[in-house]
């Protein structure tokens, strides 16, 4: 009896030590308000507060969002271990006038003009601004993985080589080959595509600017594998724009790579395996993600301020076919497992509104 006891007090006092443990590790922030496991997570608190309020409009899953998740791959992307570049180092940033030339950076200096005010407010670096930001951003789309934030990276000394950004008229080969370049599987670069749920285009065709890809760009869900696996019949625009193919959808822009990776036999199977599955989808972008935002980073010496993020807002959708089409509207292109069955939203086939600026 005497014995049964001490030994369940020892494992009581193991288990309060290891809670006490798990406490020690945070500390309190200046701010009084906030805690954190590494004192140093405790300056992105009020970045936080002050690019929620001043950057996206109050927490909006909006413009700003949908460019500064774009500009976390524009840095980041630029790196190669032949041709040069410090992939997510600011670069694109600090060096503005070299890499905003370049032609796949068409449009990203408004983003990187809105963001350099509160790099040089805050005193961050360009590199972990440019991520954090993004990492921010995207928890304000519903349905979006909390994604990680790891600080540390240096300003960056050099600007990235031009051409390691995928232009949308590249050939598949020529996008997974630049993307394995840089490290990243097939599987992986379908993933980041992702992004391309919270997105729209103002220079494809710059006649209509902020035309989104899918019909729900404020929802990060899996839409836009849905709706590129559609059947093209008609542009948003007049047509003929380098990089644009036909859309199902009146008022959507598709982008001929997305277009083709997604009939490509080397990403199709992979494409599909995201159209109806959102936790397959949040969790191969979250990890996709985490590898592009520290790319040509050491990652063991950045800190993870992952706990800064905040959640994201449960999705409001579920995965539908636009209303008006049916199956047989989608361009089957897996060979080995058909499509998954959806069915359309009521009512009569719908044009996609455009992405308000603000
Ligand atoms: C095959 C690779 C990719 C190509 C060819 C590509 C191409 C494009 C193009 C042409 C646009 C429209 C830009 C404009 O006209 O304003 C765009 C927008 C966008 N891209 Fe990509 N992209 C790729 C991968 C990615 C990745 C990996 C991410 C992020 C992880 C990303 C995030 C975005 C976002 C969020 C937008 C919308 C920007 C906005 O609404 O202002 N893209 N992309
Ligand atoms: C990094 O560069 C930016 C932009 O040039 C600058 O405002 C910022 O103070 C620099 N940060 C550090 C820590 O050097």
């Amino acid at each position: 009896m005497g014995f049964g006891r001490s030994a369940s007090s020892v494992l009581v006092l193991g288990a309060l030590r290891l809670a006490s443990a798990a406490l020690i590790k945070r500390v309190a922030c200046p701010d009084g308000v906030h805690t954190a496991t590494n004192a140093a997570c405790c300056a992105l608190f009020p970045i936080l507060d002050d690019i929620q309020a001043n950057l996206f409009d109050g927490g909006e899953c909006g413009e700003e969002v949908h460019e500064s998740l774009r500009l976390t791959f524009h840095d980041a992307i630029g790196f190669s271990p032949t041709k040069g570049g410090g992939g997510a180092d600011g670069s694109i940033m600090i060096f503005e006038d070299i890499e905003t030339a370049f032609h796949a950076n068409l449009g990203v200096d408004e983003i990187i003009d809105a963001q350099k005010p509160f790099v040089v407010k805050h005193g961050i670096t360009a590199g972990d601004f440019i991520q954090f930001a993004g990492a921010v951003g995207v928890s304000n789309c519903p349905g979006a993985p909390r994604l990680n934030f790891f600080l540390g990276r240096p300003n960056a000394t050099a600007p990235s080589p031009d051409l390691l950004v995928p232009e949308p008229f590249d050939t598949v080969t020529s996008i997974l080959d630049r993307f394995a370049d840089a490290g990243f599987t097939p599987t992986e670069v379908i993933a980041l595509l992702a992004s391309h749920s919270v997105a729209a285009a103002d220079h494809v065709d710059p006649t209509i600017p902020g035309t989104p890809f899918d019909s729900t760009p404020g929802q990060f869900d899996t839409q836009v594998f849905i709706e590129v696996q559609l059947r093209g019949t008609s542009f948003p625009g007049a047509g003929g724009n380098q990089g644009e193919v036909e859309s199902p959808l009146a008022g959507e822009m598709r982008l001929q790579s997305d277009h083709t990776l997604a009939r490509d036999s080397r990403t199709a199977c992979i494409w599909q395996s995201f159209a109806n599955n959102q936790a397959r989808m949040q969790s191969a972008f979250k990890s996709a993600m985490l590898k592009l935002s520290v790319l040509g980073q050491d990652q063991s010496k950045m800190i993870d301020c992952s706990e800064v993020i905040p959640t994201p807002p449960p999705i409001g959708d579920t995965p539908h076919l636009p209303a008006g089409l049916n199956m047989n509207d989608i361009e089957q292109a897996c060979a080995t497992t058909p499509f998954p069955a959806l069915t359309a939203d009521p009512g009569p086939e719908t044009s996609v509104a455009a992405v308000p600026p603000s």
